[in-house]
């Protein structure tokens, strides 16, 4: 069985798995249960300021995405930052720590935005042993509303400020947990490296509105009549995450910056995209409250698994590997030409391809009068989209060309890789260099 062993930013774990900061790691009956279940890390649920804790609403506050099957694809939440008194949870993590010293323990962290509020609670946060610290510049509803979470998350100015007040603040790795609720992420990402950040985090959540009750006309969940944008998370963020993941990974000025890769992370083979991406580690939240701690153990036998049979002895040896492969669309091969086939041994006949292809593409599969559908490669132009709309998975292929076949739709043989900027059809004509 591979070495799952992870090293993220100086702190060592068994394994890449780590628990988000959320419900599930919001007190110590839980964390010791998700520990005893197999994670390698937890990112304790966000502690506040001392004080009277904050108030979570007494009314539903998640709403959801459904799949045809039940499944959950995507959750939103209103709930708030911990609302369970800072010496409590202090109390706790210090005695999870001290009977788990192999795992990870990193504290979340959300307080007001001024200097003596940050460095007043991290020193005093760093006394239970945790890690690291994660600041949480991302909750996108309550928080910030009163000036935290996403609130200095959206200004890059003020992630970098704080990130140095938290940096002068301890020796321990601080990481930044950006929000996806901004149109650039490298701009938060280098404004946590300006300010001195060990590592980022993303995603958290994205601002949302799940759903309209259309009887009382409120979206959901509805509070006494009332609804609010949420946070969502879980499967459907997943590609919005993995996008900013790389954009960081192969921007050159945070190309270094250790990431740790959360959004709808539910099996190994999610994270191990998130690690190919340029994570060094994952966090999982969402799939951990749709069936429990013990989805680790699914997640530790299929990384180890995948890792032997790649033959790869490290976590570390996955990290980044896809990011030299994630480029620009100029850099396309515009002559790289492929044709769908359609297995009939497996079709069914349900004529799902046809009419996304006759009504939405390009007309290039032909119905027989007793329904057997086939591709004309005289017209298609390999858009995929028959593949992605095929209830059977694998009956639709698409087939590469050799070099120098002829394409039967352009009557050109195929040639050399050519990208779009020295395409004679660019006007710009941009060097490829
Ligand atoms: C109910 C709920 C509460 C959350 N609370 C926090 C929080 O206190 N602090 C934080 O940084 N993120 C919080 N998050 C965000 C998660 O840590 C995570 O970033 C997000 O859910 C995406 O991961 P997932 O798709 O695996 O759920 C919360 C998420 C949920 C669903
Ligand atoms: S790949 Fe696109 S164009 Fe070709 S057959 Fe399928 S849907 Fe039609
Ligand atoms: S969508 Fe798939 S199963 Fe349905 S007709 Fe087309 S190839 Fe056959």
């Amino acid at each position: 069985m591979a070495d799952l062993t992870s090293t993220f930013c100086g702190i060592t774990s068994p394994n890449p798995f780590w628990l988000a900061s959320a419900p599930p790691t919001d007190k110590e009956y839980n964390v010791r249960r998700a520990f005893e279940a197999g994670w390698g890390g937890v990112v304790w649920k966000t502690l506040g300021e001392e004080g009277p804790p904050v108030v979570n609403v007494n009314g539903p506050r998640y709403g959801a995405i459904h799949g045809a099957d039940r499944r959950l694809l995507g959750l939103n939440n209103i709930e708030l930052i911990t609302d369970r008194p800072l010496e409590v949870n202090l109390e706790e993590m210090t005695r999870v720590k001290k009977d788990f010293p192999d795992r990870a323990l990193i504290a979340s962290v959300m307080v007001p935005c001024d200097a003596e509020s940050w460095k007043s609670i991290i020193p005093r946060i760093a006394e239970t042993g945790c890690d690291g610290f994660e600041l949480n510049f991302g909750c996108p509803h309550g928080m910030a509303e009163r000036g935290m979470g996403a609130a200095v998350g959206q200004v890059p100015e003020y992630i970098e400020m704080v990130t140095r007040w938290c940096k002068e603040a301890t020796g321990l790795p601080v990481i930044v947990k950006l929000t996806p609720n901004i149109t650039n992420i490298i701009l938060p990402a280098e404004a946590a490296l300006r300010g001195g950040a060990d590592a980022v985090s993303l995603i958290n959540t994205i601002n949302s509105i799940t759903s309209v009750n259309l009887d009382s006309f409120a979206p959901e969940p509805m509070i006494d009549g009332k609804g609010t944008h949420g946070g969502y998370c879980g499967p459907a963020v997943k590609p919005i995450a993995l996008n900013m993941v790389a954009e960081i990974a192969r921007n050159p000025a945070t190309a270094n910056l250790p990431i740790s890769g959360i959004g709808g992370v539910t099996t190994w083979r999610d994270a191990a995209e998130f690690l190919a991406l340029g994570a060094s580690n994952v966090q999982v939240c969402t799939a951990a409250m749709t069936y429990g701690f013990k989805i680790v153990e699914e997640m530790i036998s299929g990384l180890s698994q995948y890792m032997d049979e790649k033959g790869f002895t490290s976590v570390a040896e996955i990290s980044g590997r896809a990011v030299p492969n994630v480029t620009d669309w100029q850099y396309l091969n515009l002559n790289h030409v492929t044709k769908a086939v359609i297995n009939q041994d497996d079709c069914i006949n349900c004529g799902r391809c046809y009419a996304a292809c006759e009504d939405t593409s390009h007309q290039a599969i032909s119905m027989s009068p007793d329904r057997v559908f086939t591709v004309m490669d005289d017209e298609c132009v390999a858009c995929n989209l028959c593949v992605n709309v095929c209830p059977v998975e694998g009956c639709i292929t698409m087939k590469t060309l050799d070099k120098g076949e002829v394409d039967e739709r352009t009557g050109k043989p195929v040639g050399d890789y050519a990208n779009w900027t020295t395409h004679p059809n660019n006007v710009a004509a941009i060097s490829a260099e």
